[in-house]
């Protein structure tokens, strides 16, 4: 018999999610060049930087030897799992390269990150790493940024003036959305680092790095998902192949 309207777009949509894993996974793939036997890595965190790890945990399985350092608690715990070595920045302070994923990125590598709400760790592990890696399925590569909203971590103290001072910088600087707080199981979405996020819908960043010290100058602002000149390489899969930035 004839499968309904209703049953086709499911397993559309079900394919969608297969292909998009799918591509996830060969950008993770592609990324396992970056690493050799003996080097400290970072490792990212979201579902395609989870890939990553997976490949990692397979190579150490067989003998490689790395020093890794998470960026969330649930990485650190898929790591554990498979038994990669993990260190803290107190005990090393530099890394050779991390590998993270990205919610956006342009052709000059500026990225926004933070949809898994990993960025403050993301970006303290980024900078004191010699080389960040992106990984990506080609979706994510826009002309310019600000179509995800960004997401900026704030202190939970005085969250309402915070709030209010976001909301100016996005103001000024052309911003065509509203800013909301994060929200998990009906609660402020709360951060590894015991802090909230806002997520500042821009629609279009045309100076990023205008916004970014912006922002930062936002008392309660903690950080924000704006990486400007972090990034030295991307791996992007769609369904030809693995492309090349950096
Ligand atoms: C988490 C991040 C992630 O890297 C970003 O959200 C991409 O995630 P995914 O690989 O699941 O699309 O910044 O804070």
């Amino acid at each position: 018999s004839l499968l309904s309207r209703e049953q086709i777009i499911r397993f559309y949509n079900y394919c969608e999610i297969i292909l998009s894993d799918e591509l996830k996974k060969q950008a993770a793939l592609a990324a396992m060049s970056e690493v050799k036997s003996g080097m400290r890595i970072g490792l990212g965190t979201g579902s395609t930087a989870k890939h990553f790890v997976d490949y990692l945990g397979a190579e150490v399985a067989k003998g490689f030897e790395c020093l890794c350092v998470p960026t969330s608690i649930a990485t650190m715990q898929q790591a554990q799992a498979l038994n990669i070595p993990l260190t803290t920045l107190d005990e090393i302070d530099r890394l050779d390269v991390t590998v993270d994923g990205a919610d956006e990125i342009d052709e000059q590598m500026q990225l926004i990150k933070g949809g898994g709400g990993a960025l403050l760790r993301e970006k303290i592990v980024a900078a004191a790493s010699d080389k960040m890696v992106v990984i990506a399925d080609t979706s994510k590569l826009v002309e310019t940024l600000g179509k995800f909203a960004l997401p900026i971590e704030v202190n939970k103290f005085g969250l309402g003036a915070t709030q209010n001072a976001v909301s100016d910088v996005m103001q000024q600087t052309g911003a065509e959305g509203g800013l909301v707080l994060r929200q998990s199981d009906g609660k402020p979405f709360e951060t590894d680092g015991g802090h909230f996020i806002l997520d500042a819908s821009f629609g279009r960043i045309s100076n990023a790095q205008t916004v970014s010290e912006k922002l930062l100058n936002v008392p309660g602002v903690v950080q924000h998902g704006l990486f400007l000149g972090l990034c030295a390489k991307a791996y992007l899969a769609d369904a030809t192949g693995v492309k090349q930035l950096g």
